[in-house]
């Protein structure tokens, strides 16, 4: 039996576990928190993503090691991969933990972005809103997620002050995209360089927060998210799945950001496609054939944010399908989230309706 590492033991490691089960897997979870959700499901070391010890015994106890966090310290992960396996590799985790290399790496690729710029004083960012022009919108170069860290700057008076207000960190300006729409593309690359690609899903976010995700099948724009894809992947020679975040503006994709790891606009692949991500990831890294990516219908998941709803009115819901990552609630928080599925467009929009009229 192959005994997986996981670094962080959130939402996703617990969802990981419950595809490797199956596949005859067992894990252990490096994860500081004492009500870790993953931690059920498997071992726990409980200590810090960086404790030297901690990193030692999880390569020891192991076969190989991913991580389902992706702000996992690069020192820490490249000391992880002179002990173990570690997949994906330390460039990968270096590239998406900070905005601007990630920037620079899909400039360097020819994959379309929005223009930018680099801050790192409350004059840079004068001279950036001048030479970008507002909207815009500013962020941390690390740490963010969930949309925080974030200021989005709509006239010149929202500038001032902002470099102290997102706390005085390096940061970068990115013009505002007025977009029509956001896809994301969840990608696979196994170790023989295979690459797979489900269907892009197109998403909606309240607040910064991942609301709602659809899979859209024999979308327009896959081929081009295809295409953005598989030049990362091979250029960082990625092993595992990937996240890759867009944002659409008429008939073209500008890149948003990459997640080195499984991706919450993945869920729907659980119930809705042939393999699910987690199981591919798991594939990939451990160097089995990865797994057919088709839909196997119309799917859409509606994150539960805050806290969870009450569960029977939702699996009254046909094709409802309930994923309760066991958090405390928190606003704000991911605590769950709920597939739907339905062989019929129409009645699966009716769906997401009575699903959000039951989060209110
Ligand atoms: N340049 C931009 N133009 C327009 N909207 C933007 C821009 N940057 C971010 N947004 C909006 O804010 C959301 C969150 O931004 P982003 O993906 O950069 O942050 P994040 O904190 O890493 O989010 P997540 O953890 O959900 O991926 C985007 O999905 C999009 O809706
Ligand atoms: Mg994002």
């Amino acid at each position: 039996m192959k005994k997986i590492g996981v670094v962080g033991g959130g939402q996703l490691g617990q969802m990981l576990a419950l595809a490797g089960i199956p596949l005859g897997l067992e894990f252990i979870f490096l994860e500081p928190s004492a009500d870790a959700c993953a931690a059920r499901l498997g071992r726990q070391i409980a200590a810090e993503y960086d404790d030297i010890e901690g990193l030692e015994r999880l390569a020891v106890e192991t076969d190989l090691v991913t991580f389902e966090f992706e702000n996992f310290p690069v020192q820490a992960a490249r000391h992880l991969a002179t002990l173990t396996d570690l997949a994906p590799g330390v460039r990968a985790l270096d590239v998406a933990q900070d905005r601007l290399n990630e920037k620079a790496l899909f400039r360097e690729l020819d994959i379309p972005v929005a223009d930018f710029a680099a801050i790192d004083s409350q004059d840079d960012l004068d001279k950036a809103v001048t030479r970008l022009g507002l909207p815009a919108v500013l962020k941390t170069r690390r740490l963010g997620y969930d949309g925080k860290g974030q200021k989005v700057l709509r006239t010149r008076a929202d500038a001032e002050g902002a470099f102290e207000e997102l706390g005085a960190v390096p940061l970068i300006l990115e013009s505002f995209v007025p977009f029509n729409r956001e896809l994301s593309l969840i990608a696979v690359r196994g170790r023989d360089g295979e690459c797979r690609f489900y269907p892009v899903a197109e998403n909606i976010h309240i607040n910064g927060i991942l609301h709602l995700s659809r899979p859209r099948l024999h979308d327009f724009m896959q081929e081009q998210a295809q295409t953005h894809a598989r030049r990362v992947l091979e250029s960082l020679d990625y092993v595992g799945a990937l996240g890759f975040e867009f944002f659409q503006v008429d008939d073209y994709l500008l890149a948003n950001e990459i997640a080195p790891r499984v991706h919450n606009t993945g869920h729907w692949t659980i119930e809705g496609a042939v393999t699910s991500q987690f199981e591919n990831h798991l594939r990939a890294v451990l160097g089995l054939p990865l797994g057919a990516t088709a839909a196997l219908a119309h799917a859409a998941m509606v994150n539960f944010i805050g806290e969870m709803p009450a569960i029977e009115p939702v699996l009254h819901l046909p094709g409802a399908r309930w994923h309760d990552y066991h958090k405390d609630p928190r606003p704000g928080r991911k605590v769950g989230h709920v597939t739907l599925l339905s062989d019929s467009p129409r009645r699966l929009e009716q769906q997401i309706a009575q699903v959000e009229a039951l989060m209110r």
